[in-house]
């Protein structure tokens, strides 16, 4: 085969419209892919943590973790149905939501959010804390629809959790961007005076870089949300936009301290951009192992 032989002009021609046609859909169908299939495409992560200060009662609970809904923003109540079904599937043991239920009003889904969160079961508790956009969206009214939906809202509290004879604690931190957060409330034994003050404690604090002052007090396990895990993640660069305390641990398992993790989970909604690229929406489930002697 000659393969200096020129290349003839219709071929020439025909290999550029190939090329062009190349180039045009390759933005196209990133955007598609960005807009309309990944936001949807929910990803379930399984995890399990080992911990020595874990009761043996409480080895191998499971903890299901989901965070930042944004009801109304782009995630309309057909969504969340097929949420709660989801997990109602996993069969968790615990039940726990780190903010941003709302995006900006409540009023158009206030029932049928309660009516679909009370579909959900677990016999350890179903567990919220408040984010940034409850606040827009009005804090009194979205904790009574968390409490209506069988949720207990932990703002600057802690709660004990007692099951087979043992005990741990969970605590949770009103909103940092819009609420008034009290961390000694909620993890001091000052706030927290009738529990064990050696108890291990599960901590839900909507944005995730509070670990760092998290981990002066008695903590085992934090469950964040919040960075939407950047929505949008270049190949070689990482995730373009973080919001506000969320730069320093945006996605996934952090040991922050000996005996102490951090979970940041990318939500199921969107916020700002109704696009996610390489950072689908996540499911977290948690299975706690005591390696207790
Ligand atoms: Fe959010």
């Amino acid at each position: 085969m000659d393969t200096n032989r020129p290349i003839s002009r219709s071929a020439f021609l025909k290999l550029s419209t190939r090329w062009l046609a190349g180039l045009l859909a390759a933005p196209i169908t990133g955007f598609s892919y960005s807009r309309w299939l990944e936001p949807k495409w929910i990803e379930t992560n399984y995890l399990q943590l080992p911990y020595t200060s874990l009761p043996r009662a409480f080895h191998l609970k499971k903890i299901v973790l989901f965070s930042d809904i944004h009801l109304d923003f782009h995630f309309g109540i057909h969504r969340l149905g097929q949420l709660i079904e989801r997990i109602r599937k996993l069969k968790p043991d615990l039940i726990c939501f780190t903010g941003d239920l709302f995006h900006e009003s409540v009023e158009s889904h206030a029932s049928s959010t309660i009516r679909l969160l009370s579909l959900l079961e677990a016999p350890l508790g179903k567990w919220a804390v408040l984010g940034n956009h409850d606040y827009t969206a009005g804090a009194k009214d979205v904790e009574r629809v968390l409490s209506s939906g069988g949720f207990t809202l932990l703002r600057n509290r802690s709660v004990t959790l007692e099951h087979g004879g043992s005990q741990i604690r969970i605590a949770g931190l009103d909103d940092a961007l819009e609420g008034s957060p009290n961390l000694d409330f909620a993890l001091a034994d000052e706030g927290s005076r009738e529990h064990d003050p050696a108890a291990f404690t599960l901590f839900l604090a909507h944005e995730p870089d509070l670990a760092e002052y998290a981990a002066s007090y008695r903590v085992n396990l934090q469950l964040s949300g919040h960075s939407h895990g950047g929505q949008v993640r270049i190949p070689l660069v990482g995730p373009l936009i973080l919001p506000d305390l969320a730069r320093r641990y945006p996605e996934g398992l952090y040991r922050i301290a000996d005996e102490m993790y951090l979970y940041t989970n990318r939500g199921i909604g969107v916020s700002s951009y109704p696009v996610r690229f390489l950072c689908r929406p996540e499911l977290t489930v948690i299975t706690l192992e005591s390696t207790e002697a």
